[in-house]
């Protein structure tokens, strides 16, 4: 079999290198084709183009696969936590006591943030969003840590600022809640685990300290590792985009809290919410909702449904429902939105508009009820989302310096006027 491509157009002929993954996925090398031909692709929305090789994430959207690092998302989140996760997206493998040890001490010990940071907190407004909080205080960080502005990828250049981030983040997202709520700021406290200390630092008052259950602190675990790393999708994309300028870590983290953001990507986890309470509450027909989803002249969405990449299933939204189900059950919690979830997903699912279109639940479907189950509100999910894809978003960047990317540029056709000339409006 020949592992080369040929384009031809207009006359001009070039051969185009295959360049195979280690599963088999194929893509073409375009990198000489306009320096040879004079044209460019066009793909509005990449949904045909690889922006880089990886070694960290592998999805099969037709099977339904996803693997972190050669793992698969099913093994790791029944046997594994999420700082162990953290380390294998980030590094390559699976920790060593030692190593996982010295993780997550240097986690612990990178949890509190500097004193004057509390006056930038103070300046938010009360009901300012968290995720714009958030993505403000990671670029705060950096004015913190001025002497890690680096794009080191090796070495206490990068892992100093790799696990301040990866600690901090959780302490800037309390914070962030608790500006929103107008409540005093709870600092960390070094003893509790990397899910008890956030549970903490949001619900904790002076003097009624959050006791963490086990089993919301383990649901919020599974939730972080699900969500660690997603391959090329839009927030980590942004994060290589940004990092491609030899932006540092922290600016190029802040710019992928930004595009997370969106109710397309990350924000949908609270859209969905939105969605079930809204059809709770109106009490609307599931059919009816359904039916204006597939309406191309209606602002209905089915949110938490849908996916660039998965044509099959979401493995992430299977394993969350199985455990949205136990640990509604063991809280003793029955939540309506569940059964409206689990009947639209029916009613969507025997529907020849997403049959035919291949509309799948994806993570944000049930993301949303095990977290409001474990007592996270509404505007703090896909801050939850963002924490998650931490590691990922770090490891991403690295892998992109590592591979002395040149600094991402796409080009366009551009279909404006042509050469006008100028002609004055009146006099000056
Ligand atoms: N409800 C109704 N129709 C839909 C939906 C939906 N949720 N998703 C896709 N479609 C339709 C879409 O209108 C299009 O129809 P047609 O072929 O007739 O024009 C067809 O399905 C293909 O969809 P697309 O918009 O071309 O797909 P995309 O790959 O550009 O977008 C998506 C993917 C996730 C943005 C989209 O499915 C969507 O908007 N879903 C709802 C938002 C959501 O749940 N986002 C979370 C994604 S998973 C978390 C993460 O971001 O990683």
């Amino acid at each position: 079999m020949s592992n080369k491509a040929i384009v031809e157009y207009d006359g001009k002929k070039l051969e185009l290198d295959a360049i195979i993954g280690t599963e088999n996925e194929v893509g073409l090398d375009i990198t000489q084709l306009r320096a040879k031909t004079g044209m460019i692709t066009l793909d509005p929305g990449y949904g045909n183009t690889g922006s880089c090789t990886s070694d960290i994430t592998f999805i099969d959207g037709e099977k339904g696969i996803l693997r972190y690092r050669g793992y698969a998302i099913e093994e790791l989140a029944e046997k594994s936590t999420f700082l162990e996760t953290a380390f294998l997206v980030l590094y390559g493998h699976l920790p060593s006591q030692k190593e996982l040890n010295t993780f997550s001490a240097g986690i612990s010990a990178e949890a509190g943030l500097h004193y004057a940071m509390k006056s930038h907190f103070d300046g938010f407004p009360a009901n300012a969003p968290p995720m714009a909080i958030l993505s403000a205080m990671l670029n705060t960080l950096a004015c913190y840590n001025t002497e890690l502005l680096t794009t080191a990828t090796d070495g206490p250049k990068f892992e100093v600022p790799a696990l301040k981030i990866m600690s901090k983040v959780r302490t800037i997202a309390a914070w962030a809640y608790r500006t929103s709520k107008g409540r005093p700021y709870m600092p960390p406290s070094p003893r509790l685990s990397y899910c008890g200390n956030f549970l903490h630092m949001m619900f904790s008052q002076p003097f009624d300290l959050y006791e963490v259950i086990p089993e919301v602190e383990k649901a919020l675990d599974l939730f972080l590792i699900l969500h660690a790393d997603h391959e090329q999708n839009c927030s980590t994309s942004t994060v290589r985009m940004v990092g491609s300028a030899r932006a540092n870590l922290f600016s190029s983290v802040a710019a992928g809290v930004g595009a997370l953001w969106g109710p397309l990507h990350g924000g949908a986890n609270a859209e969905v919410i939105a969605m079930l309470n809204n059809i709770h509450d109106n009490g609307i027909k599931l059919s009816d909702y359904v039916e204006a989803a597939k309406d191309k002249n209606s602002d209905t969405k089915l949110m938490g449904f849908g996916h660039r990449v998965y044509k099959s299933f979401d493995p992430r939204a299977k394993i969350l429902k199985l455990h949205v189900d136990r640990v509604l059950d063991k809280l003793h919690i029955d939540d309506p939105l569940l059964d409206i979830a689990k009947q639209l997903e029916d009613v969507a699912l025997h529907d020849e508009y997403f049959i035919e279109r291949n509309l799948y639940p994806n993570v944000d479907f049930y993301s949303g009820i095990l977290l409001r189950a474990i007592g996270i509100p509404v505007n703090m999910f896909t801050v939850m989302f963002a924490i998650g894809r931490m590691p990922g978003w770090i490891a991403n960047w690295r892998e992109m310096l590592c591979q002395e990317q040149r600094i991402s540029r796409p080009r366009q056709i551009y279909t404006g006027e042509t050469l006008r000339s100028y002609v004055q409006i009146g006099s000056r």
